[in-house]
């Protein structure tokens, strides 16, 4: 018979749960699920080592454990704290984490630079998540922010370190999955930056997994770069016979028509590489960067998109489910005013032509057929 490990009891936002000895609270709240996971920008389950770096998981312990049960007195990091029975954790509903939260978001960004609009990583950026869900409209900072100039990590991969928060995922990547690493933090405190050592190249089969860990765009694909928005191309499923020791072999390409933009690992509901039989799906630079044509992967189907990204934005009308209920239904008898017919109001736009029918973003070319 299967001897039961002890479990220990922890209650997490209201909701209690059991869980093995030794896991964080940042797990224990993963296996709840949802909003009552803090988020969490340098902790990455697959690499050893990770978290304690960035504090965006800081939740508020109000009793210790059965044993002891009083509050912590400061804030801890989620990530780093394991759980002890009888665990009393407040995230969503303390009222001290959304403000120490902003106050992170806050130092996060003292330096990194609000180029959205122009980075590659707008859409499934973590920092720009975070700095929805948790930052302030202004910033408190007058000194000039620093900057550094773009630098080739291999041929593959660009480091635009200005955008970097130091949440050393990269440099576990390196240290883990390559045999030869070549880059690293260098420097302390604001001077701190990563680099390769006395510019050397990265020539390494997994190095593009670097690029996946990167919760922000400071890390970018070269093949990539600049190409599309990744709102504009539809992610599928994929996969092939890669030869490479130690890739699974299945991908993302995400596509604009029949072109493959780019691949990438497949991504939990974490934003971290899937696992497959408890080993994480990394990819080779074989499969990442030179396979980008359909007919050398033998697809799957479309992605499975979280509805509260934009990158599922108008792309999944056929699995869309309506709802039954009119908005009166709903509102419980009362009718909205401001409900309106966007082409009968706007006098722009041809209204025999349907907005979903347009492949991509609309253009007024669109309108005059
Ligand atoms: S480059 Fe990206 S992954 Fe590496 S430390 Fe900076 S933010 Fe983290
Ligand atoms: S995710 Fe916990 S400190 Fe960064």
């Amino acid at each position: 018979m299967e001897v039961e490990t002890n479990k220990i009891k922890v209650t997490i936002d209201n909701i209690t749960i059991d869980v093995a000895p030794g896991t964080s609270i940042l797990n224990a709240a993963r296996q709840i699920g949802g909003d009552v996971t803090p988020p969490a920008m340098c902790y990455y389950s697959k690499l050893e080592g990770s978290g304690g770096k960035c504090r965006t998981c800081l939740v508020e312990v109000a009793a210790g454990s059965t044993a002891d049960p009083r509050p912590m007195p400061k804030l801890v990091a989620s990530c780093r704290t394991t759980v002890m029975d009888g665990m009393v954790v407040k995230n969503m509903t303390s009222e001290k984490v959304p403000e120490a939260r902003a106050g992170v978001v806050e130092f996060l960004l003292l330096n990194h630079p609000l180029d959205c609009p122009i980075c590659d990583q707008a859409g499934e950026c973590h920092l720009q998540d975070l700095g929805y869900d948790h930052g302030k409209e202004g910033t408190r900072y007058q000194f000039t922010r620093r900057t550094f100039k773009k630098e080739d990590i291999g041929p593959y991969i660009q480091l635009h370190m200005t955008r970097c928060i130091l949440c050393y995922r990269c440099t576990y990547v390196a240290d883990q999955l390559t045999n030869k690493r070549v880059h690293g933090i260098v420097d302390r405190g604001d001077h701190a930056a990563i680099s390769t050592y006395i510019s050397k190249a990265i020539d390494n089969d997994f190095s593009g997994n670097m690029i996946d860990v990167c919760p922000v765009g400071a890390l970018t694909d070269k093949t990539f770069r600049f190409k599309n928005r990744v709102w504009f191309t539809k992610p599928v499923d994929a996969h092939r016979n890669c030869t490479t020791p130690g890739c699974c072999g299945k991908a993302t390409l995400w596509l604009r028509g029949e072109e493959v933009f780019r691949v990438t690992a497949r991504k939990d509901e974490w934003g971290e590489v899937q696992s497959y039989d408890g080993k994480p799906g990394w990819i080779c630079n074989t499969c990442r960067f030179e396979t980008k044509k359909t007919e050398s992967w033998t697809i799957e189907g479309v992605t499975t998109i979280s509805r509260h990204s934009v990158i599922g934005a108008n792309k999944y009308n056929t699995t869309l489910v309506k709802p039954n209920e009119t908005v009166k239904k709903v509102m419980k008898g009362v009718e909205p005013k401001l409900l309106m017919d966007i082409h009968s109001v706007s006098g722009v736009n041809n209204p025999n032509v349907h907005l979903s029918d347009i492949n991509g973003p609309a253009h007024s070319d669109d309108f005059k057929k």
